[in-house]
């Protein structure tokens, strides 16, 4: 048997301002993971291309040069679908971690990503690469398209809620929508970089005021440029009105997570009692 792990991620600003250059904070969920396993067959595996773990298994053989493998897979998943934590970023990592390690064979760091990219552009048809880097990352990170990435320390003492609306997000759709709209969304995509920047800071000075500040501000943004549904724009406020420091979207949205800061645990769960009270279908608990 082949086994591969990977885990999951929500981004903490700068979703879709990250496709125009702009730079992005995201966090890895080292707790919710996703775990894939291969196992012999009688049969030569087929492929659908429609699907991102499917075509993930495909690009592992093709590197190894063993497409024609007779072999079956399974994913187990804590990463929920389409919510903006990185579910098709953590399955393809597990599933090409799990074909390198059916057939013995040693995973570079930069063939995984490359490979899990591939894999991305099916999901997501322009990825930029933020979720793979993430997924792949054991800390938070600041990610910048094309350029690159660096690893931020963390160590805020603070508690990240993450809420699902239960609505399925849709990425692709979203960044359609934003991009049908690029010229009037421009001033606020600028805006969004502006935040992540402004976080970035407020990290490195262990301001948490100034993050929560900056979290609610770019959920404004996210509603402007149209990717911000009902559900998620009641949550940050249920979020906002139980004594969260600050509560926005994350990912791609038109549905997906939320996500909101608290000072301490005792707070932490306070809120997310409150939102699963008001309709959010499951909660996490991350500490920062
Ligand atoms: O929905 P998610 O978590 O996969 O996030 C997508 C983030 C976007 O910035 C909207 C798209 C991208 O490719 O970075």
């Amino acid at each position: 048997m082949g086994v591969g792990k990977a885990h999951g991620k929500i981004i903490l600003m700068g979703e879709h301002s990250v496709v125009y250059g702009y730079p992005a904070i995201a966090i890895p969920l080292k707790t919710i993971e996703v775990e894939c396993h291969i196992r012999p067959a009688d049969q030569r595996i087929t492929f659908d291309f429609e699907d991102t773990l499917s075509t993930a298994i495909y690009a592992a053989l093709k590197e190894l040069g063993k497409t024609a493998a007779t072999i079956t897979y399974d994913i187990k998943s804590e990463v929920p679908l389409q919510r903006g934590m990185g579910s098709s970023a953590a399955v393809s990592i597990a599933a090409i971690r799990a074909v390198f390690d059916y057939f013995e064979q040693p995973l570079d760091k930069e063939t995984l990503e490359i490979l899990v990219n591939q894999a991305e552009i099916i999901a997501h048809t322009n990825p930029s690469g933020l979720d793979a880097k993430t997924c792949l990352s054991d800390q938070a990170i600041k990610f910048i398209r094309n350029i690159g990435f660096e690893q931020l320390d963390l160590s805020l003492n603070a508690y990240l809620i993450i809420a699902d609306t239960g609505v399925h997000g849709n990425t692709r759709e979203a960044v359609d929508k934003v991009a049908a709209a690029e010229e009037a969304n421009l001033p606020y995509l600028a805006q969004l970089g502006l935040l992540a920047d402004q976080v970035e800071q407020a990290i490195k000075d262990k301001d948490l005021l100034s993050v929560g500040q900056a979290m609610t501000a770019a959920h404004a943004m996210l509603q402007k440029i149209g990717v911000s549904v009902e559900e998620s724009d009641h949550l940050v406020q249920v979020a906002l009105e139980a004594g969260a420091l600050g509560a926005k979207m994350s990912g791609g949205g038109l549905g997906g997570c939320i996500i909101a800061l608290a000072q301490n645990q005792e707070q932490a769960q306070i809120i997310s009692g409150k939102l699963e009270e008001e309709g959010a279908s499951q909660t996490w608990i991350q500490k920062l």
